[in-house]
């Protein structure tokens, strides 16, 4: 006789890399339910532009390729974290392409692109600039076909949490799904700064959800700035792989001025050529920094780079015959909602992949490219674990205490703008940080009176709201200057730093709906 136990059931929060390949490596053994607020093509994952980090070539090396990310996380990546994804990807990788990626090719292999602190050759693309894309149109026709049920245009609010586990959520308009194993994947937090690549799903609910529900977060405080976004509306992503193809950084006079300040100009890891770009921006002010591509020729331009080349003629920029005028720009969150090796977080039934967790294997920043390939990674682990692995990571000691901070009570009771959030965050916990603004800012988001939640945009600046206490909090706490956090009060590496941070809520915590 067969067994006619009912399956168990998996939740899926968020339609991006992380989210459509959990949902899609469930499917054959759980019941799944995948929920997403806008359309699935909404994420951070649609934009992503330059490629996926992974080792293909015979050339190439995993042990070159966790060597590189450790040097990029500035001495707070977890090795373990690094091997698991760079021995894991070439298979994970693999799997996209069964599923229908088509990565583009050279000479009948896979084509590989070069991008900043990375020794070889190693960045699969498609479609030029258009990977993301590329990568989420296959896996949603393959979700589409599947017996995974969607729920699109649905604001997830909170984390149903009964007797210490979570059990589903809550979402806009008042229902309740719940669900044996609850996956944050709901992306990152750009839209907490004015200037930035994320389009505006970014908005940091999952952590915002997972701090009032009791989880720990982590390096929140190393937040990464993408040195060239188009300085234009909207910060069309300028890809580092053109970068990474020979376009150079030039100053007001035409003059490249990286070659001062690193020895791999250009290429130098993210933050160095962000903050690089800022200083030469105050130096110049009122006149941009320019990204000189007119070596590539228009036609080699059009063809690498179909997606730039569109959006900067769009905006009126003629790149094949003119340097165009690039600033720095939120892209990336490295902190979010501490996870093991298997996704679980520091609650059970509640596990977190992409860009919401905190694997550790960033550091203090992350190498180009690694993201994707880190969402699809530890999406597949976190499904493989469900199986193998008890619902609960016990906390790991080597993380030290969690601070426990007093995140949702304040004075609280003036009402805020979106914009006025945004301009604060970008002035005291951007690029360059100090703890006299980062104070100020802390006491100003404290006075600021969290929305009722009467639609999705108000939900979304509720969530807006406690992350950015979060960040400012951690970014006081450490007091040096390490990968993605700089303090020009405290501007060396400190060796008595060289820790993840940890964060907890303060009591009591409620709920948004
Ligand atoms: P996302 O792709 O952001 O998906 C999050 C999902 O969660 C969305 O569907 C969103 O609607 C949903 N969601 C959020 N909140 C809620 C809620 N409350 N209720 C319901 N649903 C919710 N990385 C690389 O590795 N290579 C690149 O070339 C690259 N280029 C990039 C270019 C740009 C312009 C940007 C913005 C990022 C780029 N990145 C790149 C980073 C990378 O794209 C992201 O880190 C990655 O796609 C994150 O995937 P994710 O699945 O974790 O989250
Ligand atoms: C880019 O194409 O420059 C973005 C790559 C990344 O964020 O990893």
């Amino acid at each position: 006789m067969t067994s006619t136990s009912p399956r168990q059931t998996v939740l899926v929060i968020g339609s991006g890399v992380a989210g459509l390949t959990a949902a899609l490596e469930a499917s054959d053994a759980y019941d799944v339910q995948l929920v997403t607020k806008a359309e699935l093509n909404q994420s951070n994952t649609w934009y992503a532009q330059g490629g996926v980090a992974v080792v293909t070539s015979p050339d190439d090396s995993v042990e070159s390729h966790v060597a590189d990310t450790l040097v990029a996380g500035a001495g707070l990546t977890d090795a373990e974290a690094a091997i698991v994804l760079c021995s894991k990807g070439p298979a994970v990788i693999a799997e996209m392409i069964e599923r229908g990626v088509k990565f583009d090719m050279k000479d009948g292999k896979l084509a590989q692109g070069l991008e900043a602190a990375h020794s070889h050759p190693r960045i699969l693309h498609a479609g030029g600039d258009a990977t993301g894309a590329g990568i989420a149109v296959a896996l949603i026709d393959q979700v589409r076909r599947s017996p995974i049920q969607v729920h699109e245009s649905t604001t997830v609010l909170d984390l149903l949490i009964e007797d210490g586990r979570a059990v589903g959520v809550s979402v806009l308009g008042g229902r309740e799904i719940r669900a044996d194993h609850v996956i944050l994947a709901t992306g990152g937090a750009g839209q907490i700064f004015p200037y930035t690549t994320n389009p505006q799903i970014a908005t940091g609910d999952g952590v915002a959800m997972a701090i009032r529900a009791g989880a720990i977060v982590s390096d929140l405080e190393f937040y990464q700035f993408h040195p060239t976004a188009l300085d234009a509306p909207g910060n069309f992503l300028v890809s580092e792989a053109v970068r990474g193809e020979g376009a150079v950084l030039i100053d007001s006079e035409g003059k490249r001025f990286m070659t001062d300040v690193h020895p791999d100009a250009e290429l130098a890891p993210r933050d160095v050529v962000a903050r690089g770009i800022a200083a030469q921006m105050a130096k110049q002010p009122g006149v941009p920094v320019r990204l000189d591509a007119t070596m590539l020729g228009a036609e080699f331009l059009a063809k690498r780079f179909p997606t730039i080349d569109a959006a900067s003629k769009r905006q009126g920029f003629t790149w094949g015959s003119e340097p165009i005028p690039v600033t720095p720009a939120s892209h990336y969150w490295m902190g979010g909602v501490r996870t093991d090796e298997w996704g679980r977080t520091s609650l059970p039934g509640l596990y977190a992949i992409g860009e919401v967790a905190c694997t550790g294997v960033h550091g203090a920043n992350r190498l180009a490219s690694n993201s994707l390939l880190e969402a699809a990674v530890y999406a597949t682990r976190c499904i493989e674990g469900l199986t193998s692995h008890p619902p609960v990571h016990e906390w790991d000691a080597e993380w030290g205490a969690p601070i426990v901070a007093n995140l949702l009570d304040g004075a609280d009771t003036v009402p805020f703008l979106r914009s006025d959030l945004q301009r604060l965050m970008w002035d005291a916990a951007g690029l360059a940080r100090d703890g006299d603004h980062l104070a100020a800012a802390a006491s100003q988001l404290a006075g600021w009176e969290t929305p009722e939640v009467l639609d999705a945009k108000s939900a979304e600046d509720a969530n807006l709201l406690i992350v950015s206490r979060a960040i400012v909090a951690a970014a006081l706490a450490r007091e040096e200057s390490r990968g993605g956090h700089y303090r020009t009060d405290f501007p060396d590496v400190a060796p008595s730093f060289a820790q993840h941070s940890a964060l907890l809520a303060k009591p009591p915590i409620q709920a948004l709906a």
